[in-house]
């Protein structure tokens, strides 16, 4: 069969996938299966329909790739793809209500406030902004309420640099999530489906050169330890891995993704985001996993495709 990665986009994270996008593509092809690399672009439609693919592997970070939208044609296409369909990426793109959903499934995340750029700029935000620091504490992170990558992201350890982070904030995105930051133990446990059951693989530990990982940590090789397994005690892997996989259940998800946890110093495990299309590039998390479980990328990636079709 012919498969399709569909790869770069017009989300800030285009560069982001287009290297998640080849690497697929090359652990796929080292398979000796038939894949082309597609960008999302306007002659997208044209070209699915022209030549429907038998399986298409969405590798389409940020908006368009995780918040349902491809998928959504996809669907309208009759095309088979990977990963979760639309409605669920709605809802898990949009950090504040996964949080809330993954709340009232029983985890963890740490409190947090959302404000809209509109609120910020019209109503004069200066004592909403004193409100939130009274009712959250700090230190605060701040990032895009719908975005990835960590770009807009910042950590504010004193009040007066909240305004400052608000706005590189809504450099990226139309609302804000502020949250309480929470210290410890950075990790990320990406989950795949076997028969259908969500199976949550080895935690890896993140540890940025810096204070943050941000955008450069995350991509310039170099910039970021990762630890596999993560250096935390057996019952904190154990509330990790089934972290994840409720997360990925509560959301509705399908086939994988990959959650994005700390572990403070109780260690008690906080939720703060699901990727439904986690990065596949050489310095990512998903990739690492599936490697520390002694799995095989293409081959774990072909079997997820062969679900779909073929
Ligand atoms: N948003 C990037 C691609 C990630 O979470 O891996
Ligand atoms: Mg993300």
């Amino acid at each position: 069969g012919h498969i399709v990665v569909l790869a770069g986009g017009l989300s800030y994270e285009r560069e982001v996938s287009l290297r998640s996008g080849r690497r697929v593509a090359d652990a796929l092809r080292s398979l000796d299966l038939d894949v082309e690399i597609r960008d999302a672009d306007a002659t997208l439609l044209d070209a699915l329909q022209a030549a429907p693919p038998d399986a298409v592997l969405p590798v389409l970070h940020g908006s368009m790739g995780e918040d349902g939208a491809i998928r959504d044609v996809l669907d309208l296409l009759d095309v088979p793809y990977v990963g979760a369909g639309p409605q669920a990426c709605r809802i898990a793109w949009d950090k504040p209500t996964a949080k809330s959903v993954v709340r009232a499934a029983g985890l963890t995340t740490p409190p947090s406030v959302t404000l809209p750029k509109e609120v910020f700029h019209d109503l004069g935000a200066a004592a909403l902004l004193d409100r939130v620091v009274s009712r959250l504490d700090l230190p605060l992170f701040v990032k895009p309420a719908r975005g990835g990558s960590a770009l807009g992201v910042s950590v504010v350890r004193e009040a007066g640099d909240l305004p400052a982070a608000m706005v590189g904030c809504f450099a990226y995105g139309d609302a804000a999530l502020i949250e309480r930051y929470v210290e410890g133990t950075e990790i990320a446990v990406s989950v795949i489906e076997r028969d259908g059951e969500p199976v949550a693989l080895p935690a890896v530990e993140i540890v940025p050169a810096g204070e943050l990982y941000d955008y450069t940590a995350r991509y310039d090789a170099g910039d970021t330890e990762f630890v596999t397994p993560a250096r935390i005690s057996d019952e904190a892997a154990r509330q990790a891995a089934d972290a994840a996989v409720t997360a990925h259940r509560a959301l509705g998800l399908r086939d994988l993704s990959r959650t994005d946890l700390i572990v403070d110093a109780v260690g008690r495990v906080n939720f703060l985001e699901v990727n439904v299309a986690p990065g596949m590039t050489e310095t990512s998390l998903f990739p690492r996993a599936v490697t520390a479980a002694g799995l095989d990328l293409g081959r774990t990636l072909r079997d997820l495709i062969a679900r779909r079709r073929f």
